[in-house]
């Protein structure tokens, strides 16, 4: 077992290390260079029917769903296409507005989730057009789909899903930049910017998992808490959800994921000096705004852990403890700042000895409704 485990205590740990591999192979294949294009080669809907869009929904469940939160920015800033995300189970109830001009995202690791499969049956039911984001090749979601983006992130075996995740984020940004090619928002130019970007995001990856063994340390610290806050702003918001759902998925301790600027409507009334509270806070545009939000927390006593990017980010001083992953742009850091999401996670549960590969009451896949 242990070397099926690639010499990791578990598939989770093994799965969080293999994540520079897992992006490089989402993204080999697909960069069109000269063209300043991007190929996604079982696609099946034509630039012409891509041009002729007037909305996007994007579907899925669970830590998918957080996927497809990121998806929205990416799309309506690359492609200006409007975006609604739903969950599944949501979404095949309410009568959507669904038409020809329309195009379901659906996004699951497994391709077997019923929710989400029902939300695709329930779109193509209405006419509209279909394309999933799947992990598992020919899976029932892949099949039944006008087309297809694999993730190629490999068997995920960990419940706690991990490489899906950043490799869906992956898979969603090249979706905008091919819609941005073929609603002409982006040009060839632009797209080979963004293109680099991405080719350069492996080795950061990388890097980013250097912070393991500070991580450990930071787990030690706060593995007692009752409770956690995740704190998070723009594009940094759902993985802040995608943090609190890691926590409580594999250490049982009761998180909550709040976009930062909403915290003083509520949960402002929970910190206290037992209270862990997780900032994400890298440098970007909304930076300030998000400093001005963890000094809020500061000036109640809250314990604040806060995640930045770059060396120097005027933090260092002014929190309990600062974790820096690399710098990359805006778009794409929410696939390094998923990675010390994961590895606090992962090194509570280890260090409070739950069953961190199989957590209980959990299915890797449910097939159910
Ligand atoms: C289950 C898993 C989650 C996963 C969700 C959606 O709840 O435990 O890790 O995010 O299903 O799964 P999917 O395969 O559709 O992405």
């Amino acid at each position: 077992l242990m070397a099926e485990k690639g010499g990791y205590k578990h598939f989770m740990l093994k799965e969080i290390y293999e994540q520079p591999r897992a992006l490089a192979d989402t993204i080999a294949g697909r960069l069109q260079s000269e063209e300043g294009n991007i190929y996604l080669e079982d696609f099946g809907l034509s630039d012409a029917q891509l041009a002729g869009l007037d909305k996007i929904f994007i579907i899925a469940c669970g830590t998918s769903w957080h996927a497809g939160l990121v998806g929205k920015f990416y799309i309506e800033k690359l492609a200006r296409i409007p975006v609604e995300i739903d969950i599944a189970s949501e979404f095949r109830y309410r009568d959507p507005i669904v038409t020809d001009k329309s195009l379901t995202i659906l996004i699951s690791q497994s391709g077997e989730t019923a929710d989400t499969l029902a939300a695709l049956r329930e779109a193509k039911g209405k006419g509209g057009k279909s394309v999933c984001i799947c992990n598992v090749v020919d899976s029932s979601i892949a099949r039944e789909s006008d087309g297809v983006i694999y993730t190629h992130a490999g068997p995920e075996i960990g419940v706690a899903s991990t490489k899906a995740f950043t490799t869906q984020l992956v898979a969603l940004y090249l979706l905008a930049l091919k819609l941005g090619r073929s609603c002409g928002t982006l040009t060839a130019d632009s797209c080979r910017d963004k293109v680099e970007d991405l080719l350069a995001l492996p080795r950061k990856l990388e890097e980013t998992l250097e912070l393991d063994e500070q991580i450990e340390k930071i787990a030690r610290d706060s593995m007692n808490a009752r409770d956690f806050l995740y704190l998070g702003r723009g594009n940094q918001y759902p993985i802040a959800l995608e943090g609190a759902l890691k926590l409580k998925e594999i250490s049982y301790i009761h998180a909550e994921g709040y976009p930062a600027g909403e915290m003083k409507h509520g949960p402002i009334a929970l910190i206290d000096e037992n209270l862990p509270v997780v900032v994400l806070v890298p440098q970007n545009n909304i930076y300030d705004k998000v400093v001005s939000n963890m000094e809020e927390v500061c000036a109640r006593g809250g314990k604040v852990i806060a995640i930045t990017s770059g060396e120097e980010s005027g933090l260092q001083g002014k929190v309990d403890t600062l974790i820096q992953v690399p710098q990359t742009t805006d778009d794409l850091m929410p696939i390094l700042t998923s990675i010390p999401m994961q590895l606090l996670a992962y090194h509570i549960a280890v260090l409070k000895g739950t069953d961190v590969d199989q957590p209980r009451n959990l299915a890797k896949s449910v097939t159910v409704e």
